[in-house]
């Protein structure tokens, strides 16, 4: 099987590392990828959001199979291009993306799913939007209805901070996701995501992780795309996770079926946990990014056989074969991130390193310059190993971490605290 995998981040090496592991893939081209994944896989320029362009880009390249990795070709209608083209994809439509590009779409399904979520609100007006929040009271959620890159929530504790952020949203800060917003009761409890893999009819687990968004030790601090992750997430026991499948996935799933946006894809739950009972924050509509690199390393290649079953609509059949393992990914990222940092600093040591089914550092934002690996992004590496327990994998993932040279960038060292302590 030819394959292309769209995207340039940590993710997109995980999901390349992991493919590359199965005997059926013949040929893989990421495009437009980064430095980590040219050692591994040929790398294409590309313009991944114009579906006409992905299109004839995967017909040059007599490509098989797709996989889509970020939001925004998703939320484009890159794969109903694809399928029109009559090219095998994995990821949603442009209509089933809705679930993560549209949080008031969202929020109104989940209603006609009777799936537990957050109490809510939709506004497009500021001052509707402001007598709702005074109304409730603080502590209170903010939320730009569209695509605003992981920025458009607001947590708000106080109420001047909620109506502020409302001020914000209505201001444009948040560009064209900011006309519609949706406000939200705070739900309390501990928060896990579950990963599924969806066919259109049939959803099957793929595992489950907890990431930490704050940038700083002790979860303190802005909030990031995400400074490490771990796999299993010790808090969605088998028992919640199967709640969580049977309240809030399946019945979201058939009614996007019956609506006729049937959904085909991973699907994100993130989840909040409370006494027992998981409630919906948010569906993404891709694999979060670090949490793949944690699923990846634990499936390995039979991510291929997965995915490539819930594009063929085969997932009633597919199963996943399960190790007793845990993983952890540390992110090394650039000084001054979330804020501004610097590009283009070196990074050495880390043709040292152990690479194999245990240990493994994907790169999320480097450039291969004069035989230098530079920092090309905020988040920059993902240090990622597996162990027996999470305890081994955390040594083993923070062990590497030493051996990295770079002066410029800097690291949470208690990813994984909440699971093992
Ligand atoms: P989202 O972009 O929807 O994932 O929101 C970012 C973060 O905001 C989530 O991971 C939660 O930590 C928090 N959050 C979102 N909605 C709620 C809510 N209704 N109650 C409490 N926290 C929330
Ligand atoms: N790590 C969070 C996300 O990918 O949305």
């Amino acid at each position: 099987m030819n394959i292309l995998i769209l995207g340039s981040g940590g993710r997109e090496h995980a999901l390349a590392w992991a493919v590359m592991q199965n005997p059926k893939c013949d040929k893989l081209i990421v495009a437009p990828g980064n430095a980590g994944i040219a050692q591994i896989a040929d790398c294409a320029s590309l313009d991944i959001e114009q579906g006409g362009a992905v299109v004839t880009f995967a017909e040059e390249n007599a490509i098989d199979f797709v996989i889509i990795g970020p939001e925004a070709p998703l939320a484009a209608g890159v794969a109903d291009r694809l399928r029109e083209a009559g090219i095998l994809v994995f990821g949603p439509s442009e209509a089933a993306a809705r679930l993560e590009a549209s949080k008031s779409f969202t929020k109104e399904i989940c209603d006609a799913a009777k799936a537990p979520t957050a109490a809510y609100g939709h506004f497009t007006d500021a001052d509707d939007a402001k007598d709702y929040v005074r109304q409730q009271g603080a502590p209170i959620v903010v939320k730009a209805d569209g695509l605003a890159a992981g920025k458009g929530v607001i947590v708000a504790m106080d109420e001047a901070t909620a109506l502020e952020a409302i001020d914000d949203m209505f201001g444009g800060s948040f560009g064209g996701a900011g006309a519609e917003v949706v406000i939200e009761e705070f739900m309390e409890g501990e928060e896990a995501s579950l990963f599924v893999l969806v066919d259109g009819e049939e959803v099957l687990s793929i595992g489950t992780a907890q990431d930490h968004k704050r940038v700083g030790e002790g979860d303190t601090g802005l909030n990031t795309g995400g400074m490490g992750a771990y796999s299993p997430a010790p808090v969605l026991s088998a028992e919640i996770e199967a709640r969580a499948m049977e309240e809030i996935i399946k019945p979201t799933m058939a009614e996007m079926a019956k609506r006729g946006a049937p959904y085909q894809g991973v699907l994100y739950a993130g989840l909040m946990i409370k006494d027992g009972q998981p409630r919906l924050v948010e569906y993404n509509v891709r694999f979060g990014d670090p949490e793949c690199q944690v699923l990846m390393m634990r499936l390995g290649a039979q991510a291929l056989d997965l995915m490539h079953a819930a594009a063929e609509g085969r997932l009633g059949e597919a199963q996943v074969n399960w190790g007793d393992d845990h993983a952890i990914t540390v992110v090394m990222a650039a000084k001054g991130y979330p804020g501004s940092y610097q590009k283009g600093t070196e990074i050495q040591g880390l043709e040292a390193l152990p690479e194999d089914s245990s240990n493994m550092v994907f790169h999320a934002g480097t450039k291969a310059e004069g035989g230098k690996i530079l920092a090309n992004g905020g988040r920059v590496l993902n240090v990622t190993a597996r162990g027996e327990t999470l305890a081994e994998a955390h040594e083993r993932a923070y062990a590497m971490v030493e051996r990295i040279d770079w002066a410029d960038g800097f690291f949470r060292r208690d990813i994984g605290w909440r699971a093992l302590k």
